[in-house]
């Protein structure tokens, strides 16, 4: 950042000693929690705060600004916030004996979901910003410099996504080769369990010209695989030039036109919106990576019902099976809730039992966590905190001897591999399988973002071995 930028940026109110010294840029040091759409979001706000002058650092030492951007799923997402805040809280002290300001801003879920509270419990906080209002966060930073303490958490009339600036070219070329893009945001599934429609609103969905525009800048400063972003991503739709309604298996017939973008994938699905356009194009359109995470939360009906999920286990199972009809070599990534309220044994048994039907690659496994404000709070027969504890342990071993046959299956095989990043050793590189395996390999005339043709030698608790094939 140049010292131009600082000047057009001037700083109201504060005094001489609170800001940087001349010649040295604002600092902003943003904590990213839970999912990929806070990864995405967190650097949407860096890139806002280029703008007013913010370079980004990896600590909260040497930062001016230090953004939370946090998570509100479960409860231990949530405390994490109050603990790094004490923490935080310590060191602006410490900076403040120091003449040095900071600033201490909470993005993210839980600002939506607990902002007045924030403010009251952490007084260190001088910003709590909601998702759908970062394109406010300059003018925020700027009344918390006037002296306010800022809330921002109501819904934004207008399209935050107009306002944001789209990635710039040299932060997008050091976030590397892969890219999120947020195509959809919020929800109106309203499942019992989840805080999601409350803390991301109403279901959204980014217009194609914008999404286009988007990959296309993305594309152009060398990103080779978007992972298009949503709490329920394959709920987005939109209108073609002549006016046609587009769902997602059209965006990504689109967007796999774009000259650059090698790869394509898509998170987070719900079983009931993937509709016949979207199972095509994975027959289709080979840019769309073989690899599909499709949660399904428990395998009993009766727990489904009870979770608003709408649809049964053996819809899932039938969906699966026609996915795989159209892609044979897919493979499945899953979200599994123990211990909902009133789930039995007998409901657990038959969550393994679909494990045991799909044969997962990859899962996220959780013990329920009971969200105030959810449906799901005021069930009765809550379950007790060791026999969650017992089903997540059966659960998980089921899941991860099921990765572990899957990483053991590929080898042998033929793939080819986006080249990510250097390895540990000197000619080593690290690359992403179709199947977002993470792939060691040693190659040599090669280069970051290149797709080459690696066979597969072996299989590690953690990544995957290969050599280069001629
Ligand atoms: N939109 C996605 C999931 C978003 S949340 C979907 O519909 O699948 C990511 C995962 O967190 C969920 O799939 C669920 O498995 C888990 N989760 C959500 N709320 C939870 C809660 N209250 N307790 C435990 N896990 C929860
Ligand atoms: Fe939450 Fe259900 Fe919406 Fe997923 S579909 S975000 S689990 S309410
Ligand atoms: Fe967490 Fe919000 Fe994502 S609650 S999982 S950060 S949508």
């Amino acid at each position: 950042m140049t010292d131009q930028s600082l000047l057009t940026h001037p700083v109201p109110d504060a005094s001489a000693s609170s800001q940087p010294p001349a010649g040295r840029p604002k600092k902003v040091f943003v904590k990213t929690y839970g999912c990929q759409m806070n990864v995405y979001d967190s650097d949407r706000m860096t890139d806002a705060l280029a703008r007013d002058g913010y370079v980004p650092t990896d600590t909260a030492e040497d930062a001016d600004l230090v953004l939370l951007n946090t998570c509100h799923i479960r409860e231990k997402a949530a405390e994490k916030v109050y603990s790094a805040l004490g923490r935080l809280r310590e060191l602006k002290k410490k900076k403040g004996a120091e003449g040095r300001e900071m600033m201490i801003g909470v993005a993210g879920c839980v600002a939506q979901a607990e902002g007045d509270e924030i403010l009251r419990r952490a007084p260190a906080v001088d910003l709590v910003i909601g998702p759908q209002t970062y394109h406010r966060l300059p003018d925020a930073l700027r009344r918390v410099r006037g002296g306010e303490r800022v809330l921002e958490t109501d819904y934004a009339i207008e399209d935050k996504f107009e306002h944001l600036p789209a990635p710039d070219k040299a932060r997008t070329l050091a976030r590397g080769v892969t890219a999120f893009l947020t195509v959809q945001e919020g929800c109106d599934k309203f499942c019992t369990f989840c805080v999601v429609p409350y803390t991301r609103g109403s279901e959204v969905s980014r217009p194609l010209a914008q999404v286009v525009a988007e990959a296309e800048k993305l594309a152009a400063a060398g990103v080779r695989e978007l992972t298009l972003l949503g709490q329920n991503v394959n709920a987005w739709h939109g209108e073609g030039e002549g006016g046609q309604t587009l769902r997602l298996g059209d965006l990504l017939h689109r967007l796999a036109e774009i000259p650059g973008l090698a790869r394509l994938r898509y998170t987070t699905s719900h079983p009931r919106d993937m509709d016949d356009s979207l199972i095509a194009a994975h027959a289709t359109l080979p840019a769309l990576m073989p690899y599909l995470h499709l949660p399904v939360q428990s395998g009993s009906d009766r727990i489904l019902k009870a979770m608003n999920r709408r649809h049964t286990a053996s819809d899932y199972i039938a969906l699966i099976t026609r996915i795989r009809a159209a892609r044979p070599d897919l493979a499945l990534s899953g979200d599994f809730i123990v211990g909902f309220p009133g789930e039995t044994d007998q409901d657990f048994e038959e969550t393994l039992e679909v494990v045991k039907a799909v044969g997962y690659a990859q899962a996220f496994s959780f013990k329920y966590s009971t969200r105030p404000g959810t449906p799901g709070a005021e069930l009765k027969d809550q379950v007790s905190e060791a026999v969650k504890a017992e089903r997540l342990e059966r659960l998980q071993a089921l899941l991860l001897s099921q990765q572990q046959a899957f990483n053991q299956a590929c080898i042998g095989r033929d793939i080819d591999l986006l080249l990510e990043k250097p390895g540990r050793m000197p000619g080593q590189l690290i690359g992403r399988s179709p199947w977002l395996q993470s792939v060691n390999v040693d190659a040599k005339g090669v280069e970051i973002g290149d797709i080459i043709r690696v066979r597969i030698t072996a299989a590690g608790p953690n990544s995957l071995f290969a050599d280069v094939v001629d």
